[in-house]
């Protein structure tokens, strides 16, 4: 069946955005929100879907949160593409988009750092330094500004869905921090906005990266283990065009300390640079 069809309202102050999550609540409804930094594509839209399932209001917020870059090119780079964002998110009727601008988010003065003592300094958070503090800061204030029963996060950044989990409830924030499962490309490769700045040669090496994740997994299926099988899959890596390797990381699914095998639930982590562009992902052991 053809979705409903109806674009939302885009709202850019959080006096207005009050004033309507006012209503919802005093309705008794339920507010899901849905934090993302535009671009949007079919893994962002698939968390909209999921909040649309499970609550009454959805939010969907679109905001290029400075605070968590920590490569000023990065930030400038960052595809911004609002109007083509509101056309996608019509189509899953969702009841907001809240676009805030710098100002609304950090005015003069704001001097407040949420930051954790624990999940931040491995695999992400070793290599953009303050990146998690940035997340943390900005999710805390939008899981407040919009009153969130519920906010959705997509599994392809777990690390960030660890750290957002903890930060809440570490905070007493009431919101439920739903995780979702990572959208792939049919070749393999996990839908990212960052794939928009991949030339097409790139894009078409890029799927190597999950695939040998993949080969990984059945290496460690096998009885193998991370140090056997890592040199041969950063070869491969090598061989398939990708340049440095930010980390190639077995770890434990509940706390991301590392391990040799998958002697718990574990994931298996990588970020690495192809021409320019830093892919990251992430699978289930
Ligand atoms: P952004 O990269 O725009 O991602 C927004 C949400 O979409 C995140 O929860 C992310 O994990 C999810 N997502 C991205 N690619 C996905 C895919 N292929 N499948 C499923 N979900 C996917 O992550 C951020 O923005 C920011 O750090 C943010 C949380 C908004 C804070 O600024």
């Amino acid at each position: 069946m053809t979705p409903p069809v109806s674009p939302a309202p885009i709202i850019r102050k959080l006096d207005d955005l009050r004033a309507l999550t006012k209503t919802w609540k005093a309705k008794g409804e339920t507010i899901g929100i849905v934090p993302t930094m535009g671009a949007l594509h079919d893994g962002h839209l698939s968390l909209a879907r999921m909040a649309r399932a499970a609550t009454d209001r959805v939010i969907v917020t679109i905001f290029i949160n400075p605070k968590q870059f920590n490569n000023p090119d990065d930030l400038k780079n960052y595809p911004r593409t609002e109007h083509e964002d509101a056309r996608k998110l019509a189509s899953i009727g969702v009841d907001a988009i809240y676009v805030p601008d710098g100002a609304q988010m950090y005015p003069d003065g704001f001097s407040t750092t949420v930051s954790l003592d624990a999940l931040t300094d491995v695999l992400c958070g070793a290599h953009r330094l303050g990146h998690f503090d940035g997340v943390a800061t900005v999710v805390a204030k939008l899981l407040l500004q919009t009153s969130a029963d519920q906010a959705f996060f997509g599994e392809k950044d777990y690390q960030q869905l660890l750290i957002v989990r903890r930060m809440a409830v570490d905070l007493d924030i009431c919101a439920t921090i739903v995780g979702c499962p990572t959208v792939r490309e049919i070749d393999g490769l996990a839908l990212s906005s960052r794939n928009l700045l991949l030339s097409d040669r790139a894009r078409v090496k890029a799927p190597a990266l999950s695939e040998v994740m993949q080969q990984i997994t059945k290496g460690l299926a096998a009885g193998e283990t991370m140090k056997t099988l890592t040199p041969a899959a950063l070869t491969q890596l090598d061989n398939a065009g990708f340049g440095d390797v930010d980390y190639l990381e077995l770890r434990a699914a509940a706390d991301l300390s590392l391990l040799e095998s998958p002697t718990e639930p574990a994931r298996l982590f990588a970020a690495v640079w192809l021409a320019g562009v830093r892919l990251i992902d992430n699978i289930a052991i």
